[in-house]
């Protein structure tokens, strides 16, 4: 195996394991520490609002080896500090760091967290970046290699982001000053000067119908509705700027959360699961229940066809740590009824 060497020298400790042989991922294993799952942090002692801008976690430009992706959220926390500066990061300082920063609710963090690293992290070293590979990526898809991070396209970043420009154009992570624009009119036009949710209803309806009209490899399915809904509620939810303290209280799968946000700006304008088969010609797929499933379909989806589709049959210590960082993800699905699944049995 001496040829694989060049290999496991250039991966990065927090890339995805997908798509390398199993002789890759042995090589791997034997050339780094085995850190594996870890269990999730538990939610905030204290939830009470407080200055997240404080001396201790400073602005500072990230340089030019720091790693910042399609998440303003991750983004802001690694340029304070709340989480490495290097943009590389474990579940649990996520977890930890958008608690601390911006008191999202310990089950929904788990959630968003868990789900974007099963698919971009490393399950062995237990890492995962913010971003992924830097560069544009361009309008075809990158060989299955060399994915990695959250900039991955189609795993859990997707089309119609906000202020992100869909990956058939060619850079799907850099913030884009023109659709910030387009921010700022939605919040005048909609909002009378604020981001509220009549701006982000009619923001998010133009940037469907936008990717509607002009990509024609559009994608708009489970659990995109859920992720494109949310993201649009989390700068309301999440984000106020004076003197940036954080909400008062943990805000996430409860009542009111996330749900009822998300329902709000889709009842404004509502669209069903589908996609595009050329520029303009949206076409639904019935078989995807969308938004009205819920986090059960989206926790089901992810695992059945996601997670085995990137790892069909993992060895070892990858098959465990898959198999614990799939149980952190179930319980962190906030519906009593949903069938817990063990794709990767129960124990060795
Ligand atoms: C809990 C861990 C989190 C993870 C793993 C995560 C991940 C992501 C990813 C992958 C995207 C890209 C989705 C797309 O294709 O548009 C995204 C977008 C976004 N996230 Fe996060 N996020 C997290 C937490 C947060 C928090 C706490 C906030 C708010 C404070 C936030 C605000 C946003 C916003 C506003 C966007 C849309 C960006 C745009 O303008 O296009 N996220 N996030």
């Amino acid at each position: 195996m001496a040829f694989l060497y060049p290999f496991v020298e250039a991966f990065p400790v927090y890339q995805s394991l997908a798509a390398l042989s199993d002789a890759q991922v042995a090589l791997f294993i034997q050339n780094h520490k085995y850190v594996g799952a870890q269990p999730p942090p538990g939610p905030l002692q204290n939830t009470s609002t407080k200055l997240v801008n404080d001396e201790n976690h400073p602005y500072v430009m990230p340089g030019p080896k720091d790693i910042r992706g399609p998440c303003p959220g991750l983004n802001t926390l690694a340029s304070h500090g709340y989480l490495p500066r290097d943009g590389i990061a474990t579940p649990q300082q996520i977890v930890n760091a958008v608690q601390e920063g911006f008191n999202m609710e310990n089950r929904l963090a788990i959630f968003v967290t868990w789900g974007a690293f099963l698919v971009d992290g490393n399950p062995i070293t237990n890492l995962m970046s913010i971003g992924g590979r830097t560069g544009k990526t361009g309008p075809n898809p990158p060989p299955p290699a060399i994915v990695g991070g959250l900039n991955t396209h189609g795993l859990f970043e997707g089309d119609a982001s906000t202020t992100r420009s869909d990956f058939y154009f060619g850079d799907n992570f850099s913030f884009n000053d023109t659709l910030f624009q387009d921010f700022i009119n939605a919040s005048i036009t909609y909002g009378g000067g604020f981001y509220n949710q009549e701006a982000a209803a009619e923001l998010r309806w133009n940037r469907i119908q936008d990717s509607i009209a002009r990509n024609p490899t559009f994608t708009f399915l489970s659990p995109r509705p859920a992720s494109a809904f949310g993201e649009s509620s989390f700068p309301i939810d999440f984000l106020f700027p004076d003197g940036f303290h954080r909400r008062e209280g943990a805000f996430g799968f409860g009542r009111p959360g996330i749900g009822d946000d998300v329902r709000v700006l889709f009842n404004a304008h509502p669209i069903s699961p589908g996609h595009n088969e050329g520029a303009g010609n949206y076409v639904l797929n019935p078989e995807d229940p969308g938004l009205a499933a819920g986090s059960c379909f989206i926790y089901t989806q992810h695992v059945n066809v996601t997670i085995r589709g990137l790892y069909p049959n993992p060895k070892g210590h990858l098959r465990k740590s898959l198999r614990a960082g799939i149980a952190t993800f179930y319980n962190a699905v906030a519906w009593p009824t949903c069938a817990q699944l063990f794709p990767y049995g129960v124990d060795d």
